[in-house]
This record gives C-alpha cells, sequence and structure tokens, in this order.
C-alpha cells in the first residue's frame, strides 16, 4: 500500500497546547503529541503545520490540497469566522477531516457554529488529542 500523505494544520493559539487553559486542553503539547502519532501510523507520511494567522493557514490549505491524500484542520477560533477558510477547502480536491479537543457543543454558543462543517468530509469533536487519532483513521480506513 502507498505511503498516505497527511497534512495536519492547526490555527490560532494552538502552539500553546499543554500551557493553554489546560483543564479544556489537557497538558501536552502539540509537538510532543505529534511523534506519538507519527509512531502509531508508520504507514503514513505526516507533516504538522501551525499558523496564527489566517492567510498562511490559507496558503498550506492551497499547497497541499490538490497532491495529498488528507488535510486534518483545527482552525481554532477561526472556525467560528472565516468564510475564506472554508472557500479554500471549497476550492482544493484532497478531503479534509475538522478536529476540535475540546466539545465546542458543550461549550458558549458563539463556538456552535463551523463554517468549515459543510465543506468539510467530517468533524472529529471533544475527544481531546485523541481527536486527530481518530481522524487519521478515519482516513486509513477510507
Ligand atoms: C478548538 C475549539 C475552538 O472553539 C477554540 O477557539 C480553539 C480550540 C478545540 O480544539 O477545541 O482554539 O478548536
Amino acid at each position: 500500500m502507498p505511503m498516505k500523505h497527511i497534512q495536519i494544520i492547526n490555527g490560532p493559539n494552538l502552539n500553546l497546547l499543554g500551557k493553554r487553559e489546560p483543564t479544556v486542553y489537557g497538558n501536552q503539547s502539540f509537538e510532543a503529541y505529534f511523534d506519538v502519532l507519527k509512531t502509531k501510523f508508520p504507514t503514513c507520511e505526516m507533516f504538522y503545520f501551525q499558523s496564527n494567522t489566517e492567510g498562511a493557514i490559507i496558503d498550506k490549505i492551497h499547497e497541499v490540497g490538490f497532491t495529498y491524500d488528507a488535510i486534518i484542520i483545527n482552525a481554532g477560533a477561526y472556525t467560528h469566522t472565516s468564510v475564506a477558510i472554508a472557500d479554500a477547502i471549497r476550492a482544493i480536491t484532497t478531503p479534509v477531516i475538522e478536529v476540535h479537543i475540546s466539545n465546542v457543543f458543550k461549550r458558549e454558543a458563539f463556538r456552535h457554529h463551523s463554517y468549515l462543517s459543510e465543506v468539510c468530509k467530517g468533524c472529529i469533536v471533544g475527544f481531546g488529542l485523541d481527536s486527530y487519532r481518530l481522524a487519521i483513521d478515519s482516513v486509513l480506513n477510507a
């Protein structure tokens, strides 16, 4: 089976995972978790990109969105605001999976709407960092 190329994209404030609101987002940095993921999925080529800037996230979606097997995106607060990221996902051919660490539906009402969900293949919400592992499993089982 050929190696699957998977791009993980994290949006604003997710560079602070492990330090940021640990009761909501846990104690582990994404870099540490990414090492766990790479060990768990030796048949995948996984790439990790994080940016606090909307345009940089859009550029990354354009860059990988016609050749990679999947994009897993946690757009952070841009999930709830960004028509531009939704349009970038609409523009590409690679399937995109939306993930959230917290269960956004248990939180403030402004987190209940996502501009991205309707243009994504599916959404995985509320399983902590394990949301990313579930997303990769779904790519491998597709
Ligand atoms: C988040 C949920 C968003 O509402 C929030 O703005 C984030 C993280 C999550 O992974 O739970 O930054 O996407």
